[in-house]
């Protein structure tokens, strides 16, 4: 194939869209290459909004927002990460709606903003309940217009092996899913838009496609991952489904009670109730469900006391949601719900322009940690990051690819060659296991033993548990459709294969982490915050088929540690 390209992005879900527009417009010839087609991407399953400090309820400010995302991270984000990105945001917003995102607005005509977990001021814009669903088709639309103009989208190709030669990344190797056969694709620079891991809990909000291949190539390529620990467990997912209900829902004044109609946040979160970060109303959710205060399992989300109307206008997609999937209707009856794994603090470390340890290779969005989060995300912030830091990355690499440093590869030809030796001898493989068993398992096992309380003995087991796993992927696994056209089944072995290293480099940091931050629970062994030893963000790399573990200093500017109250 002749795609000799400027810059090339993977994935095109926002934070993809949104460097390749950002690529194109620096000048630079960009390809997409995404396993799904973009409008099929996960971010358009992000529901209650997106954070900037516009101020169009009640006054706020980007330090404010900056300061609220520093606590929410427990301390963790990397403060000047953190300014940067709160100090972008507003443009970034109005850049969208001059785009022509439909955001619902207020009673004088401005961008509504409604209040979300753990923020000073009501600060997320939204467009009802499906603002993911409408920043797709925008950026989407700002695509299609750069197509016309020589940008390149190679929808359903999976991409699953980088180029990385002389310290520089000069391509990717893919499955093309429509035909089949195994293509490289080079550019000059290359962004890493994949998404997060979330498949790897059978609890999960997240899409099938969400399975960490960019974090797995990134690491096998010798890059570092960080923060990998830290697996955020949204609190209202459906139950048993695990699908998202927004927590907008709460945000509108939504009520969380267990089974004696106890508002039992009072207990937990007495200032911000339903409203505390996610990671602590996830936590009291669990204790009531494991005090025995739960419903089968769930507690209940409250909207009825609401109203019809205010459910109609401004959560119209949620209850859809729980009438198809819970057969519950909110406006008479509470929606059962529970914690469910949402978002990937950790990724693959980047600079605050999106620049990784490799020359001309950048990440952004859930892939990557910039590091915005820390060790919590505060809802609204993932939409946010994936424009802001999409737009950054897109701007960089497409400056690097103009530049006299960017190289053309020459090892591509090779790389390509030799991936197609493997996965020809994956398909011709005939004995050993299915991989959706091991699939299984390890989403099974992951949600009891690295969910949202960890115990030692319990991360001792699953690091056990997750090397018999890899043991087993390795001796071989069969993939029965040995045809060209959409084997799922083919890509769904390599998925696999991300998803067992990614697993394995999460509980290498989690073991090792003996305090408690943010989503990183151990209230047996270690209940409280440890600054004077874990105030640093784990490191890992892959050595000799493992993972390894180092730390770096937390990038603080004006922040200091303090107990976080909510
Ligand atoms: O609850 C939600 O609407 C999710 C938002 C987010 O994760 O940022």
């Amino acid at each position: 194939m002749d795609s000799a390209f400027d810059v090339l992005v993977v994935g095109a879900g926002c934070a993809g869209m949104r460097a390749a527009i950002e690529a194109h417009d620096g000048g630079a010839r960009v390809a997409v290459i995404s396993k799904l087609h973009p409008t099929r991407s996960h971010s358009g399953a992000a529901e209650g909004g997106i954070n900037a400090a516009l101020g169009n309820t009640a006054e706020d400010s980007p330090a404010t927002h900056a300061f609220d995302t520093v606590k929410g991270s427990d301390y963790l984000g990397d403060q000047d990460a953190i300014e940067i990105f709160t100090r972008e945001a507003p443009g970034d917003i109005y850049q969208l709606e001059h785009w022509g995102a439909l955001f619902s607005r207020n009673d004088e005509g401005r961008l509504a903003q409604r209040p979300f977990g753990a923020a000073g001021s009501p600060r997320t814009v939204y467009a009802a309940d499906i603002t993911g669903h409408v920043l797709i088709q925008v950026l989407f639309e700002q695509l299609q217009r750069r197509m016309a103009d020589g940008l390149v989208v190679f929808e359903e190709y999976f991409a699953f092996r980088l180029v990385v030669e002389d310290g520089a990344c000069t391509g990717v190797i893919c499955w093309d899913l429509l035909n089949g056969g195994v293509e490289l694709v080079s550019g000059r620079s290359l962004i890493l838009a994949t998404g997060g891991a979330g498949r790897l809990y059978r609890a999960t909000t997240n899409a099938y496609a969400c399975t960490g291949d960019g974090m797995a190539m990134a690491l096998r390529a010798g890059l570092a991952l960080k923060d990998m620990e830290f697996m955020q467990f949204h609190p209202t997912t459906m139950f048993p489904s695990g699908i998202l209900i927004t927590e907008g829902c709460r945000g509108e004044g939504g009520y969380l009670i267990n089974k004696e109609g106890e508002r039992f946040m009072q207990r937990y979160a007495p200032n911000a109730l339903e409203l505390a970060s996610r990671d602590v109303v996830s936590r009291s959710e669990t204790t009531e469900i494991e005090a025995g205060r739960g419903i089968n399992g769930s507690v209940h989300l409250d909207l009825r006391h609401l109203g019809a109307e205010k459910i109609l206008t401004r959560l119209p997609g949620s209850r859809e949601l729980a009438m198809t999937y819970a057969g519950v209707d909110p406006i008479y009856a509470p929606i059962p719900v529970r914690p469910g794994a949402h978002y990937h603090m950790g990724g693959v470390q980047t600079d605050t322009w999106g620049l990784t340890e490799v020359e001309g290779l950048y990440a952004a969005g859930e892939v990557a940690c910039v590091s915005v989060h820390g060790a919590n995300r505060l809802g609204g912030n993932s939409l946010m990051e994936t424009i802001t830091f999409g737009r950054r990355s897109g701007e960089a690499a497409a400056e690097y690819a103009r530049s006299g440093a960017a190289r053309r590869g020459s090892a591509g030809e090779a790389a390509r060659a030799d991936a197609e030796r493997w996965i020809g001898s994956l398909l011709e493989n005939t004995v050993g296991e299915r991989p959706w068993a091991i699939r299984d398992e390890l989403g099974q096992s992951m949600l009891e033993n690295f969910g949202v309380f960890r115990r030692a003995e319990k991360m001792e087991a699953q690091i056990g548990i997750v090397e018999s796993l890899r043991e087993r992927y390795e001796r071989g696994v069969v993939v029965e459709d040995k045809g060209d056209v959409f084997n799922t089944d083919l890509t769904q072995a390599l998925e696999l294969g991300s998803m067992l290293d990614i697993a394995a480099c999460m509980l290498e940091g989690g073991i090792a982490r003996k305090e408690s931050r943010g989503a990183h629970s151990r209230p047996y062994d270690y209940p409280s915050r440890d600054d004077e030893n874990f105030l640093k963000h784990s490191i890992t790399y892959w050595v000799d088929g493992a993972p390894q573990l180092s730390y770096k200093p937390v990038r603080m500017t004006k922040y200091q540690p303090q107990e976080r109250k909510y």
